[in-house]
């Protein structure tokens, strides 16, 4: 059977943490904008998550991931030395970088997790790389430094103004567009009403722009249908078809009420079961 051992867990903020995982052929195949599904245990649920980073010396994959629900809040509970019952990837298709000489691309909180791999590739070969990242406050910054790395110039955005650039990251996008800069394409990971926003703007100045439907993913298998998502009318699947699609076809406004309503399900599901511990213990 074999074993993926946790060689590395460290946190990055009080949300989110990295961790590696011992997975030389998922090391050696992987590719950005692929992902892999992993469970804790045998009972456990299934939990996509984007290939932050490679180690093929090391042969190790590393994943980040936010302290959201039940699956992410028992898989923090492993450490290093620690093994994960399944780790299987890597899937989805790979993000298409090829010819491109000047991008912008453009992460929102945890979405950096899956812009940084993207950006890195880019860097790598040889494009320059406007990434911006945006947060809500300083203390909720990650990745700076490997992002620093995988970029030309970074450029940290923060709602509130606590640190870098005041403000959300299409005023960052548009202030770098109307200085003239020309970018082949721009990239957007994010919160759906980020990614929504950059595309509304990116689509004023014509400019290509690939989004990651990712972070819709529910258990990656195609069969959930929690990631479906219309793309220039036609119906698709995030953990099939995707995770990238072209921003400027997805109808947002679909994905976005279809996921305020899970919350609303999911709120009173939380509150019927609240009242009913209440009923049982009270
Ligand atoms: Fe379930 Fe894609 S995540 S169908």
């Amino acid at each position: 059977m074999n074993s993926y051992k946790i060689v590395r867990k460290q946190p990055l903020n009080p949300e989110i943490t990295l961790m590696s995982i011992e997975a030389p052929l998922i090391a050696n195949k992987a590719k950005a904008g692929q992902f892999i599904i992993l469970r804790v245990d045998e009972k456990g649920e299934r939990i996509p998550l984007t290939v932050a980073a490679t180690d093929k010396n090391e042969g190790s994959v590393t994943i980040i991931y936010q302290k959201v629900g039940a699956s992410t809040m028992q898989l923090d509970t492993l450490n290093e030395g620690d093994c994960l019952h399944d780790f299987v990837g890597p899937l989805g298709t790979p993000t298409k970088i090829d010819g491109l000489k000047k991008v912008a691309v453009v992460g929102g909180g945890l979405g950096c997790a899956i812009a940084y791999p993207i950006a890195k590739a880019l860097h790598e070969q040889g494009s320059e790389v406007d990434l911006i990242a945006g947060f809500r406050n300083k203390d909720l910054i990650i990745l700076e430094d490997m992002m620093k790395n995988a970029s030309t110039r970074l450029h940290l955005c923060t709602d509130d103004g606590s640190f870098g650039f005041h403000g959300f990251v299409t005023d960052k996008l548009r202030e770098l567009i109307e200085a003239g800069n020309k970018y082949d394409e721009v990239f957007a990971i994010g919160p759906l009403p980020m990614m929504k926003f950059v595309c509304k703007l990116t689509k004023q100045y014509d400019i290509k722009t690939t989004v990651s439907m990712n972070p819709i993913m529910v258990d990656g298998t195609g069969m959930c249908g929690g990631c479906r998502v219309t793309v220039g009318g036609e119906m698709k699947f995030a953990c099939v078809d995707g995770p990238d699609f072209d921003g400027h076809q997805v109808d947002f406004d679909e994905v976005i009420a279809r996921n305020a309503s899970y919350k609303e399900f999911e709120a009173q599901q939380k509150a019927h079961f609240c009242n009913l511990r209440g009923e049982i213990h009270g």
